[in-house]
């Protein structure tokens, strides 16, 4: 069937009213209902099925409709024909978990994913089908990826969970931005997306199918936007709603580079200026991040972590003020929905800077956003026949065309400081030796030259040793107090430890950037046969890039002895020994009964700072509900298992590099813009899921590559530490709108700091409290050259001794007017105890 004839099909579906979800140029419409709809992406396996109800929770109160979840092959189908759909891989259970909630769902079911996640979610295994080419119009390839597709479409079919069914799946996608690697290979490429898009409508979900990022989405496929910003976009058919896949609410980290965060005000801001300008869609990447247990991490060296600056944090608390303000926008937003679907909006210019979007449905309901793009200079503007102010790089929501319930850079809702505090006394731990591959059993074989890592590890482990002897004639002048001999190896990477006798003798490492590495340092080698091991780890397959499948690991070459009495030996065609994985992995030494089948060594014996290293204790879960994390700082690098699982894999030897200066919300956002954790590890926490845990005897295992202290490890809590409010004299507030809507108030009321404490938390003192003109943010206060002496009073008297209070922000409350015609403002911080 020709594109054209597909469409008219479609098109008569819709107008018979057969599809419960169908789409016009505005909307997505839900039973015949058109719909702003706000989404936020949560990936199931990167939290546990425990913590999901609380985050679906959390999301709807945070003003979403629906949760946006990639599928994870790899996860799924880790050997083929194998599937696994337990645990955090429980997608039904996800899915069914959704929809009590009363939420819809998103399913991005790709195969590829990218997501940061290893190997962008395909299965290891799938590289070494039989002429296989990955993402392009190859045999072998469609034919895997519409066996899994169709294996998740008809998993869904059985349980009923498209909305056509009369469950919460209202859309699905196929691939996932595949347009730029279109682009770069051509017709192959398009021959791929015409046969995708078939695929997948060929399966009959009764929902609609989007494509991220494929400017040419074949009918009825709707090609949708994902950016920081995406107010620019427009569907590649008028027919089409303007749909936002992936508005970056942060953005993930690198083992060795800052933590990126996104000021909520810019993010509101690119949100507010989408909606505009009639987007009808718009789903938060992510809305929690969550975790990267075990070695789900991509990348390379993408980090356990995938908090993602997110407006759920990695431990699932909400992250405050970017949870509240967004919620404050959906309000704001849903507020002016009837007007939303129903008109195009008409566009005025207000200033040099300055637009208005007015949207006048025929029912006779109007909403305004009025705008200034003006990245430095406040703006008063004249719409309707009011006055209005505008603060740089904001927008304002009028749901009436008159009164502001909101402005993207005036945060209402509190923030908040974290704190780890220590949940345990510390850990007596045991040691046990890993042996460098001196000794080979099983899983080594010998070969000449040298092997492409992942192809001999088939990703089973991050480790692969390659070992060769060396041998150093007695006659050898560097023996006689010259200079040791330079040992080079080229490696295509992660990162490489090198040991000369047994002895750790250097360790190299790249970057998410640039994972290729290069070792070339003096090694001291002794007359006879010399034992060169090299540990070469993997940390994370790559998930994005033209053929990533095809990116080498490991050794390669060449491998070379210079400063000898010949000159440079060549090492790379002699015999090299291969171990895959470690001794202690063959063992399971992470599991209970893998542990308790060696001898450790105990007490003063116990090892410290020795590479190569695993260390185990037992503890008991401490009291509380707070989340837990692991306090690795003492440690160096390796990975962290508790009663079995895996936590993921640490490495704070790894240091952030960056530029972690101020940060302004306006102007345009980037994700290097705003950086945080400069000089310290990339990651110092490692989440410990409380369902984890057993109440008494929990064997905690960390295999240390590289040398650490264990006596710093800790379990630590993770807690609010203070709570903060930033509020403007006169700022709009939608309460202050629907009191006087309601006519329950006829006049403008101050807007209201609300600041309140987690649950069995208290507000203890105050930290910092001035209406004024204050400078700084949460954490960071202090007075500016306007401040009310009884600032401190107010907050005294309402919030000491209470988890929550409540204080209106006006002159009168603090005292009288400290400085007239000067645009005032309360900043307070109180303590959390
Ligand atoms: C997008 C991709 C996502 C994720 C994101 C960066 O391009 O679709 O899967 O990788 O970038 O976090």
């Amino acid at each position: 069937m020709g594109s054209a004839l597909l469409f008219v099909v479609f098109v008569l579906l819709i107008s018979c009213g057969e599809a419960s979800v169908s789409y016009d140029r505005k909307a997505i419409s839900v039973n015949g209902k058109k719909r702003i709809l706000i989404s936020g992406s949560i990936h199931y396996p990167r939290s546990t099925p425990e913590m999901w109800p609380d985050l679906i929770q959390k999301a709807k109160e945070g003003g979403l409709d629906v949760i946006q979840t990639y599928v994870f092959w790899n996860g799924h189908e880790s050997e083929p024909g194998k599937y696994y759909f337990e645990g955090r891989y429980d997608l039904v259970k996800f899915v069914k978990l959704v929809h009590q909630a009363g939420l819809y769902v998103s399913l991005r079911i790709g195969p590829y994913v990218c997501a940061e996640w290893n190997f962008g979610g395909f299965p290891v295994w799938l590289k070494y089908v039989r002429g296989i080419d990955f993402r392009t119009n190859n045999g072998p390839f469609k034919a895997e990826m519409q066996k899994f597709t169709t294996k998740i479409v008809n998993m869904m079919k059985s349980e009923r969970l498209f909305e056509s069914q009369g469950g919460p799946i209202i859309l699905s996608q196929v691939e996932n931005e595949y347009g730029p690697m279109e682009n770069e290979i051509g017709a192959p490429g398009r021959a791929y997306t015409q046969w995708a898009a078939k695929m997948a409508v060929g399966l009959n979900t009764g929902v609609p199918w989007i494509m991220c990022k494929q400017d040419d989405a074949p009918d009825p496929v709707i090609n949708t936007c994902n950016g920081f910003y995406c107010d620019y976009f427009s569907p590649n058919k008028a027919y089409k709603p303007k749909m936002w896949t992936e508005a970056w609410t942060g953005w993930f980290s690198e083992f060795g580079g800052a933590t990126p965060y996104r000021p909520a005000e810019d993010l509101a801001f690119s949100v507010a200026k989408f909606i505009q300008k009639g987007g009808s869609f718009i789903n938060y990447y992510m809305y929690h991040g969550g975790t990267n247990f075990g070695r789900t991490a991509g990348g390379p060296f993408i980090t356990t972590s995938y908090d993602y600056d997110a407006p759920l944090d990695e431990y699932g608390l909400l992250r405050e003020p970017k949870w509240g303000h967004l919620k404050d926008l959906h309000r704001a937003i849903k507020l002016c929905e009837p007007a939303l679907v129903s008109a195009d909006p008409i566009v005025t210019s207000l200033g040099r800077s300055q637009e208005a979007h007015v949207y006048r449905s025929r029912s006779g309901g109007c909403a305004a956003f009025l705008a200034n793009y003006d990245q430095h200079l406040y703006a008063r503007i004249s719409f309707g026949n009011m006055h209005y102010n505008l603060p740089p790089w904001s927008i304002s929501i009028l749901p009436d065309c008159k009164n502001t319930v909101y402005n993207t850079a005036r945060i209402g809702a509190q923030s908040s400081q974290m704190k780890m505090t220590p949940a345990t006394k510390g850990f007596a731990w045991q040691s046990y030796n890993e042996e460098t591959a001196s000794s080979y059993g099983e899983n080594s074989f010998t070969v000449s030259g040298l092997r492409e890592q992942i192809n001999t590890t088939r990703d089973n482990t991050d480790y692969l040793w390659y070992s060769t002897d060396v041998r150093i004639d007695p006659r050898e002048g560097f023996l006689r107090g010259g200079k040791w001999p330079v040992l080079t190896v080229l490696s295509a990477g992660h990162a490489l430890h090198v040991f000369i006798n047994g002895q750790l003798s250097g360790t190299t490492y790249g970057s998410l950037s640039s994972p290729k590495i290069t070792f070339n340092r003096g090694v001291n080698l002794r007359a006879g046969i010399n034992k060169i091991s090299l540990l070469s780890i993997a940390v994370g397959l790559p998930n994005v890039g033209p053929h990533f499948e095809r990116w080498n690991a490991g050794i390669l070459g060449p491998v070379k002895l210079g400063g000898l009495n010949e000159g440079t030996r060549d090492l790379t065609w002699q015999k090299w020994t291969y171990k895959i994985g470690l001794k202690g992995e063959a063992l399971s030494l992470h599991s209970l009964s893998g542990s308790s089948s060696v001898e450790w060594l105990q007490g003063s014996l116990v090892a410290q700072r020795q590479p190569l290293t695993w260390y185990k204790t037992t503890f008991n879960a401490p009291g509380g509900n707070e989340p837990l994390a692991l306090d690795m700082d003492t440690m160096s690098k390796g990975q962290v298992w508790i009663n079995g699982q895996s936590i993921g894999r640490y490495w704070n030897q790894y240091k952030a590099s960056g530029n972690c200066g101020a940060c302004n919300y306006a102007g345009w956002f980037t994700e290097k813009k705003c950086l945080s954790n400069c000089g310290k590890a990339s990651q110092r926490w490692y989440h410990v899921p409380r369902s984890w845990l057993y109440p008494t005897g929990n064997l905690l295992v960390v295999f240390e590559e590289w040398g650490g202290n264990p006596a710093g490890i800790s379990l630590v809590k993770r807690e609010v530490s203070s709570v903060c409010a930033d509020i403007y004299e006169w700022q709009p507030t939608l309460m202050n709108w629907q009191m006087q809507a309601s006519g329950k108030a006829n006049k403008p009321l101050p807007p209201k700091a609300h600041l309140s404490c987690a649950a069995g938390q208290k507000i203890s003192s105050i930290k910092f409290a001035s209406f004024g003109t204050p400078q700084g943010t949460c954490g960071g206060y202090r007075e500016g050259s306007c401040h009310a002496f009884h600032s401190y009073d107010v907050f005294q008297r309402y919030c000491i001794g209470q988890q929550s209070c409540t204080v209106p922000v006006a002159a009168a409350i603090f005292g009288g007017d400290p400085c007239p015609k000067i645009m005032k403002k309360l900043s307070v911080e109180l303590v959390c105890s």
